[in-house]
């Protein structure tokens, strides 16, 4: 079995082909970027091929070449580049997307897992609580291109018989991540307490945002990839991670790092985009049809991710 990750050379689509890779298989990788930062330790396990998935060829050729099975599809543009150019991003999330499916049609690939987000949901959201149900109104362009590509994906399940599935991920943490994000203060905050810095987060301290970390992410989409077909009715399953306040996650910083510098300074704008999306998350057909439980609560996460960042100090840099 050949499984490809686009975007596998980014933040979750590494961790995913280092599970995958650690397991035996060696995952072919398409990304924009050729970079191995991230793959550190399993780079010679891991096939990467550097192309766009914007350009139907670059996906096609690789799917046909190393006649792919799989296809784990988070190459994505995130929320702020998008909504700063939706232009690409309409070209990279929504066509990107079109061309995986498209590709994937004509190639006869089995499966396609795909990566959607929280984004999905934002605008006038009526209910107390999130769920597969809850209408999907999206405040930012990144968001609509996800909901498109649920959409396509949906279709391409019903009229070609495609295996599309997907997550809808909360707000992914872990170290290192450099491309900025509307709930980055999240790993910030942790990254700058674990190296002496003071950090000022954006946000209110009562402001909550669903998070979800990075390995969580990893294995939920795999585990989501590998239940049996006849498990999967809803298709895509927003999933809940944690559910913390600022506060609560200085509080938490604290316990590890008890002088870490983290102070408020709240930009209303962003924590108006992020209220349009604090609610509690009800993950249940995810933990029904493919029997997802996190693994990494609050305190988890920080342990690990400070551990991660003290025995890989060059990958993080
Ligand atoms: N990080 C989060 O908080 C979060 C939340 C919800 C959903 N997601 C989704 O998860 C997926 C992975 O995100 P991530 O956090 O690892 O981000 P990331 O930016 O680290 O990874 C995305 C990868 O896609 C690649 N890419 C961008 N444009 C491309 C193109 N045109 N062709 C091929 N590759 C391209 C990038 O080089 C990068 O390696 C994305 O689909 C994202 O939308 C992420």
């Amino acid at each position: 079995m050949a499984t490809l990750i686009t975007g596998g050379t980014g933040f979750i689509g590494a961790e995913v082909a280092r599970i995958l890779a650690e397991r035996g298989e060696r995952p072919i990788v398409l990304d924009i970027s050729d970079r191995k930062t991230l793959l550190r330790g399993v780079e010679d396990r891991v096939t990467i091929v550097k192309g766009d998935v914007s350009n139907y060829s670059h996906v096609f050729n690789v799917i046909k070449q190393y006649g792919i099975d799989v296809i784990y599809h988070l190459g994505s543009m995130l929320s702020i580049p998008s909504d700063a150019d939706p232009w690409s991003a309409f070209r990279v999330n929504a066509q990107g997307s079109f061309h995986v499916l498209e590709a994937a049609r004509i190639l006869s690939t089995k499966k396609v897992i795909f990566s959607s987000t929280l984004g999905t949901y934002g605008l006038d959201i009526r209910e107390g609580v999130i769920d597969d149900y809850s209408l999907q109104r999206p405040t930012l362009f990144y968001g609509c291109t996800k909901v498109f590509v649920e959409l396509m994906g949906r279709f391409y399940k019903r009229k070609f018989g495609l295996d599309f599935r997907g997550v809808r991920y909360p707000a992914v943490v872990g170290p290192g991540v450099k491309t900025p994000g509307i709930v980055q203060y999240y790993p910030w905050a942790i990254e700058h307490a674990y190296r002496g810095k003071p950090f000022k987060i954006w946000v209110t301290p009562d402001t909550r945002c669903a998070a979800m970390y990075y390995k969580d992410a990893a294995l939920s989409i795999i585990q989501c990839a590998e239940a049996p077909l006849e498990r999967i009715k809803m298709g895509v399953y927003v999933l809940a991670g944690m559910y913390l306040s600022a506060q609560e996650l200085v509080d938490n910083i604290k316990k590890f790092i008890p002088d870490a510098r983290l102070e408020f300074e709240p930009d209303m704008e962003k924590v108006e985009i992020i209220k349009g999306l604090s609610k509690p998350i009800d993950e249940r057909y995810a933990r029904d049809e493919f029997g997802w439980v996190s693994r990494y609560p609050i305190e988890r996460t920080i342990e690990d991710f400070i551990k991660e960042l003290r025995e890989n100090p060059e990958k993080y840099a």
